[in-house]
């Protein structure tokens, strides 16, 4: 039986942050949150994460993930913080220890750790800048000991064998060597590694297996090395995205923040960042410097330079942009057209509907094949409550007018160009709200000759 324990209690003063370490996002997401992803794939009996620092917002942040949550009242390091969770571990699991600062390990590396025969295994990797990283000692092969940085020698410093910081050992084992472990050391803390040596010394298998990719192991305590963690997913996520068939015209300035599901061809351009959970049916094209937040797009959507859609679904092929911004609740049917500058927000647009320039559309129905000319505003908010439009079929609406909701236009009406609708104007006639023009005959213009 396994069990996993996350620990996930330091504060990362190193980070400079008000936010707890684990919280700090990597693609998006908090660290921890990528852990439990992969601790989970493992199918373990329990997950217990040990907090501390900034708990109570590191429990609400991975709020109904099924975990059990271990608290570290004082930070005492990690041997003191794996020793507060082994209590509610049964004696007869194998333990997995996670830091909580190592979001881009895969379940298949932790899997092939878990396979090792030892009493104790930990995963190590050669890094090509060892600083930070406690050190794996060997004599002849053997591993004797995980030396911290702060504690080394120079000359153990030299060494590029580094631990990860993933350990694996049978529970009752592991809470006997915990008991052993002191806070003699440079940083006076309980030092989970020091189980290495402990274990080690009383002849115990002791295996470090260095791992294939250092990129998976790598940790982040600062935010250049969180930076680094960011670079690191983000070629692998977008890698993903073109292996299932999307094409990334500059696959280094596309940014993908949360899962995306997506069909066949379909074309990113440049500076696009993709956030939350998107789908893409095929061939949806996403045009320069977009940002597409939990989206779902229908094939053939294509959302032209520089939009922003949040929350936005479509359920045909569409067109969108360029300059649009569409905000949560927006829905589009086959062949409607959101031009330039307009903006919508809770707005139904059935198919083949157009808003082509310079609109506000918000808590609207707008029928199929309506017509919304430029400037056509809905008012929607009368300070205090929000009020739906709703225009019906082959309605259109003359340039600049305002819609005061709420209101209905009429299937096939007709909205003459500057008026101020307040009222719902009937199916199939042309109504207008707008003063009559007049011309004044003989008007003169003042001239500076008038003035005295
Ligand atoms: C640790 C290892 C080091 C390894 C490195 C890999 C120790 C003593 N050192 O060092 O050998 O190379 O990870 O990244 O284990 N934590 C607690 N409670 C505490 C202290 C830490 O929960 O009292 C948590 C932190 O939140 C963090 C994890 O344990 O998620 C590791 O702690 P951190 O301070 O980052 O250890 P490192 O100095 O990186
Ligand atoms: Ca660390």
């Amino acid at each position: 039986m396994l069990e996993v324990i996350i620990l996930a209690a330091g504060e990362g003063k190193r980070m400079n942050s008000a936010r707890p370490k684990v919280l700090q996002p990597v693609g998006g997401r908090p660290m921890l949150q990528h852990l439990v992803d992969a601790a989970r794939e493992l199918e373990p009996a329990a997950i217990r994460v040990v907090v501390g620092a900034g708990a109570d917002q590191v429990r609400a942040a991975l709020d109904g993930e099924g975990l059990d949550w271990v608290l570290q009242a004082e930070r005492r390091g990690t041997g003191h913080a794996a020793a507060q969770a082994l209590p509610d571990v049964s004696p007869d699991a194998r333990v997995l220890v996670l830091p909580g600062d190592m979001p881009l390990i895969r379940a298949g590396t932790l899997s092939r750790l878990l396979q090792r025969q030892a009493d104790l295994a930990v995963l190590s990797f050669v890094a090509g800048d060892p600083t930070g990283y406690g050190r794996i000692i060997r004599d002849r092969g053997r591993v004797v000991a995980i030396r911290e940085e702060k504690d080394a020698s120079d000359e153990e410093r030299r060494i590029e064998e580094v631990n990860s910081g993933v350990l694996c050992a049978g529970a009752k084992d592991l809470s006997a060597w915990l008991d052993e472990v002191g806070d003699d050391n440079a940083q006076g803390e309980y030092y989970l590694t020091d189980c290495i040596g402990i274990a080690a010394a009383a002849g115990r298998a002791v295996e470090a297996v260095v791992a294939d990719s250092a990129d998976e192991l790598l940790g982040a305590n600062d935010r250049a090395q969180l930076a680094g963690l960011e670079r690191v997913f983000q070629a692998r996520a977008r890698g993903e995205l073109m292996a299932a068939g999307v094409t990334l015209l500059d696959p280094d300035s596309v940014q993908v923040r949360g899962p995306v599901v997506s069909g066949r061809d379909v074309c990113i351009d440049v500076n696009v960042v993709l956030e939350g959970r998107n789908r893409f049916g095929d061939e949806v094209a996403i045009g320069p410097g977009c940002v597409i937040r939990d989206c779902d797009l229908a094939a053939g959507t294509r959302v032209e330079a520089m939009s922003v859609l949040e929350g936005v679904r479509t359920t045909g092929a569409c067109s969108v942009g360029p300059f649009a911004r569409l905000r949560a609740g927006t829905e589009l049917a086959e062949g409607v057209k959101v031009g330039n500058f307009v903006e919508t927000k809770k707005a139904r647009l059935a198919a083949g509907a157009k808003a082509s320039h310079l609109s506000y559309i918000g808590d609207a129905d707008v029928g199929e094949d309506a017509n919304i000319g430029a400037g056509t505003i809905t008012c929607n908010y009368d300070g205090v409550s929000k009020h739906r439009t709703v225009i019906g079929r082959l309605a259109f609406i003359g340039s600049n007018s305002s819609l005061v909701a709420p209101v209905s236009v009429g299937d096939e009406a007709t909205i003459g160009a500057g008026s101020v609708i307040s009222g719902d104007a009937p199916a199939g006639q042309l109504t207008l709200a707008r003063a009559r023009q007049r011309s004044v005959p003989g008007w003169k213009r003042p001239s500076a000759g008038d003035k005295k």
